[in-house]
């Protein structure tokens, strides 16, 4: 249950001071990453149909805040697109939503599906802090890396709605009137959803956003082709720091403590994982934002 406020969105479109785009300060990399995010983004209400099966019948509420949610998350597709097209005119983010929202249909996105994949909602909730740690120190390290003021600006909105909807999954999860899980099985959920980032999800929509349709019979979808190139991507915008926040949020999650030595430990490990998997050195203390 919340009480209307702590989740809303603090902010339109309108707030964002489009006519500041500077184009010299545009880093091409960054482009491809924002293409791909505002892609997944935008694909929320696919998100937000599932999860009303999985809490069908629950807390009307909790519907209504995963509506809201689902909102959010939607003009965050919106905004970012914007922002690519006019960082890259030549692409359009209605044709590459298109495609990417025909191409990736998972089975749980099928509409009758009542049942949440994780195996209760307490699990459900779980996977979705773990990807609300994910966007939230993601759209973090992006402020915090680029000189572009209108997308500095977009990636802080975002960045403070993800921390919210953190915090929305995280009191639904504890909200749950089913049995508490053991611990060992939060962790399987929790690492499960960290494993999906290699999925098709992140990759496809890489792929929907940096390909156009017409090179795509020269260029067809190679999952691991794309998962490598978005981990590449990933890894060069997070920074230590936002790594650490990453890892100490998922901890919480699971209900460990995140300033525990063992979070922390998992917390150096997950940070040189993401700089060998981009190519880069485990030993440098920040990313380098260039492709
Ligand atoms: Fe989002
Ligand atoms: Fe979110």
């Amino acid at each position: 249950m919340t009480d209307g406020t702590v989740y809303a969105a603090g902010w339109t479109l309108d707030d964002i001071p489009w006519s500041r785009f500077d184009r010299a300060k545009v880093e091409p990399g960054m482009v491809d990453a924002v293409k791909a995010a505002s892609l997944v983004e935008y694909n929320a209400p696919a998100y937000v149909a599932y999860l009303h099966g999985v809490f069908a019948g629950g807390d009307p509420q909790t519907l209504d805040d995963i509506t809201r949610w689902g909102r959010e998350e939607a003009q965050h597709g919106i905004a970012l697109g914007r922002w690519a097209e006019l960082a890259d005119p030549g692409w359009s983010f209605a044709d590459a939503f298109a495609r990417f929202h025909a191409g990736y249909r998972p089975p749980h996105f099928a509409s009758d599906a009542t049942a949440s994949i994780r195996g209760s909602r307490r699990g459900e909730m779980i996977a979705r802090c773990v990807v609300e740690s994910g966007t939230s120190s993601y759209y973090s390290a992006i402020r915090d890396t680029v000189d572009e003021p209108v997308l500095k600006e977009i990636a802080a909105h975002i960045a403070a709605d993800e921390f919210r909807h953190y915090r929305f999954f995280f009191d639904t999860m504890h909200a749950q009137t089913e049995p508490d899980l053991p611990f060992w099985r939060k962790l399987i959920v929790a690492l499960g959803r960290v494993n999906e980032s290699e999925d098709d999800e992140l990759a496809f929509a890489y792929y929907c956003a940096t390909v156009g349709a017409d090179e795509a019979a020269e260029k067809p979808y190679i999952r691991e082709h794309y998962a490598r190139a978005t981990l590449r991507r990933t890894g060069l915008i997070y920074s230590r720091q936002h790594v650490r926040k990453l890892v100490q949020m998922v901890a919480k999650a699971v209900g460990a403590s995140p300033q525990s030595r063992m979070t922390e430990a998992a917390a150096v490990l997950a940070w040189r994982v993401m700089r060998l998997r981009a190519g880069l050195s485990v030993s440098a203390r920040s990313a380098p934002v260039t492709a």
